[in-house]
């Protein structure tokens, strides 16, 4: 994390002297789930990003397990395919795979075929990794953590030499609720210390939510002002196009509260609302964001908005609603979106709400944070009206568009004081030439050099889950589901959330 800050810092005050981050100590990079989807598209293309980058050592190496029959000359050739995908679809001009780092790759991806379960498999992966530093990466279902864990520990796979380090890398869902995150800690943790755990979120992958921190504590003028003397409040939007997609299996057991809010949004939360942490080393940084989410007040029904999309018209496609989706319970009871007020107990932020939302099949794709900060006396302009003045508002641009705006007041040319609103914006774009990503670089490469500010320890989990513990509790009933049409801004009941405490919702479309 601190070399992504002081790099960034680097390109404004001095563009020409970025420090060089170092290359990762050498060692084998473990994935269970070696031949599934995220590894294919993600986690492989991540790791050619970083050879080309030269972020890796000579002495690295990829270790794919999986239950699949193939052979390293298969699984490398399917690599190769798969980053070709990747290569092809980086941006404007075409991108064709770097032979120079396939050449490099290749002869380091190597295949174990075995169960998850079964203990020959750990045998064969403690042969073909021998006494290097390891991670192991579980890109598998969730059902598999716990049991992967106990056969690395059982094989002696997990245990740290004087000068080698085995780390594990967990992916999400961590857990379905708060008690079964609890379980799963200690699960883990029976096998492994905290030190070896990192619980992965990629939006902490994600440069503009890095930046967050960035954005608050390097520069002098915003945090004098990020408190509750002058934040109205403020709004939290991951707003999606897409549908269910292929995933109606997991998503009907999941829902958007918990495939979205203890982990992605609450990350947001965390990161706008915390304290400044006395360093960027991980525990500081992890101690603040836990103490703000722990100051969270528990949630009322009424301060809760359930959403299920509709039929209605996308991009404008016609789309079915969640329902008809295939694989979908037809009368389904399962959210699409969420909505929620959050009040934060404590002395910088009591009495400003933090309204979140986040859903599927929505009007457009944009997730941000936009603090809106409270009104001027609006004596001076007496041939204003009160309510065209522009409120003042900060929003931060997470995706698809990554930046910041400010919207404030000015002068409209003329012979009268009349004001309008005005719009000033930094895009990221324009600033800084940023190389093709996943968003998994940083994170794989920061578990390599043994840095955990981007993850997640076992408190800040239970800690989100903790948050939307009283909505999962309530249950949920036909009553507490409000339709929105696909394409829409919403269900109704989400504005009138808002319009009860006499706001509005930024528009997404
Ligand atoms: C995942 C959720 O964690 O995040 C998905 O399971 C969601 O349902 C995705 O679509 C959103 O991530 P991103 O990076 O596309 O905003």
């Amino acid at each position: 994390m601190e070399n992504i800050i002081a790099s960034a810092v680097s390109q404004v005050g001095d563009p020409g002297h970025e420090a060089a981050p170092r290359r990762s100590p050498p060692g084998s990079f473990v994935i269970f789930g070696g031949g599934g989807d995220l590894t294919r598209r993600l986690l492989l293309p991540a790791i050619y990003n970083l050879a080309c980058a030269g972020l890796l050592d000579d002495g690295f190496g990829v270790v794919a397990v999986d239950r699949a029959e193939l052979t390293d000359a298969q699984l490398q050739r399917n690599v190769r395919a798969a980053l070709e995908d990747f290569a092809a679809r980086r941006g404007a001009e075409a991108v064709t795979l770097r032979e120079d780092v396939w050449a490099w790759m290749q002869p380091r991806i190597r295949y174990v075929r075995g169960d998850f379960e079964s203990m020959q498999t750990y045998q064969d992966i403690a042969a073909t990794v021998g006494e290097q530093n390891c991670i192991f990466y579980l890109a598998v279902a969730a059902r598999f953590f716990g049991p992967i864990v106990d056969r690395l520990g059982e094989t002696g796979l997990v245990r740290e030499g004087r000068h080698t380090f085995r780390r594990v890398i967990v992916e999400k869902p961590f857990g379905s609720d708060l008690p079964s995150a609890v379980a799963l800690n200690e699960r883990l943790l029976h096998t492994l210390t905290e030190q070896q755990i990192y619980r992965i979120d990629h939006y902490l992958g994600k440069e503009t939510v890095q930046n967050i921190l960035a954005l608050r504590f390097s520069n002098g003028f915003f945090e004098p002002l990020w408190n509750r003397q002058n934040i109205d409040h403020v709004q939290i939007t991951a707003a999606e196009t897409v549908g269910v997609e292929q995933r109606a299996k997991f998503y009907e057991g999941t829902g958007a509260l918990r495939d979205m809010v203890p982990n992605h949004v609450m990350q947001l939360l965390a990161m706008t609302a915390m304290e400044a942490p006395i360093s960027f080393d991980a525990d500081a940084v992890r101690n603040e964001k836990t103490k703000v989410l722990d100051a969270i007040h528990p949630l009322l029904p009424q301060d809760v908005v359930r959403g299920q999309y509709a039929p209605g018209v996308v991009c404008g496609r016609e789309v079915p609603g969640y329902r008809q989706e295939p694989g979908v319970d037809p009368h389904s009871l399962t959210e699409t979106y969420m909505a929620m007020k959050f009040q934060i107990d404590n002395w910088r932020w009591a009495g400003v709400p933090f309204y979140v939302r986040t859903g599927k099949r929505l009007a457009a794709r944009k997730t941000e944070i936009a603090i809106h900060f409270k009104s001027a006396p609006y004596a001076l302009f007496r041939d204003t009206p009160v309510e065209k003045l522009a409120p003042n508002i900060m929003v931060i641009h997470i995706q698809p568009t990554e930046g910041v705006t400010m919207q404030f007041s000015a002068k409209i040319p003329g012979p009268s004081v009349r004001l309008g609103g005005v719009r000033m914006k930094f895009d990221y774009a324009e600033w800084f030439s940023e190389g093709p990503s996943t968003g998994y670089e940083t994170l794989i490469y920061d578990c390599m050099i043994g840095d955990a500010t981007l993850f997640q320890r076992a408190d800040n989990i239970e800690a989100g889950w903790r948050a939307v513990q009283p909505v999962l509790d309530w249950g949920q009933d036909a009553r507490s589901l409000d339709f929105y049409a696909a394409g829409s801004e919403g269900p109704e009941a989400a504005d009138a959330l808002l319009a009860r405490d006499h706001r509005h919702w930024l528009k997404i479309g």
